[in-house]
């Protein structure tokens, strides 16, 4: 059974997992709380209760900030992270958040497939954004109309 949900504390631990999974330089379960303060919000996927896609939003004011979106690997093209992305987008708008940005490795196809589709556009380079290994970050955002 799949389920979206608002990320909540008790599924740090899960998705702390998949970030280790996924990332050169996962979130710490600590800093994943950071998606429960303030205006920030995060969003799973569960599949039988666990937590197998999520994804992080940092709001401040009417912008907001992806952080991180996620499938476990065992869980991949079964169209998990277009789900969480797309409440992530209704999760904002209910909060009146109208600009979303999000920074995305260029070598990332997939992802950026995934955006695009989404809605998002690509506005630019970051040159030598990320590290482990360097490599230019390919900003993008995302308007409604
Ligand atoms: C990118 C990622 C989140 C996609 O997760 P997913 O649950 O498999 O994605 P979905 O099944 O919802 O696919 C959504 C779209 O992404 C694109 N996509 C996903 N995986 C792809 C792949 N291996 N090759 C090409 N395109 C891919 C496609 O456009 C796909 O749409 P389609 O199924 O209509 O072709 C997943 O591969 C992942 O966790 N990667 C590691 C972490 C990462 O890079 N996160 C993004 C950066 S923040």
């Amino acid at each position: 059974m799949q389920e979206i949900t608002l990320i909540r504390p008790e599924h740090f631990a899960e998705v702390h997992t998949i970030e280790e999974l996924c990332f050169s330089e996962p979130w710490s379960e600590r800093s994943l709380g950071l998606l429960c303060e303030g205006e920030n919000f995060g969003i799973a996927a569960l599949v039988d209760g666990r937590v197998a896609a999520y994804g992080g939003m940092t709001c401040v004011l009417d912008e907001g900030s992806v952080t991180n979106i996620a499938t476990h690997p065992d869980f991949r093209r079964r169209g998990l992270a277009s789900a969480v992305l797309s409440a992530m987008l209704c999760e904002a708008e209910k909060r009146g958040i109208e600009n979303i940005f999000l920074e995305v490795r260029a070598s990332n196809d997939a992802a950026r497939d995934m955006y695009l589709k989404a809605g998002f556009c690509e506005l630019g380079v970051r040159r030598g954004f990320y590290r482990h290994p360097t490599e230019d970050a390919i900003q993008m955002a995302y308007r409604k109309n």
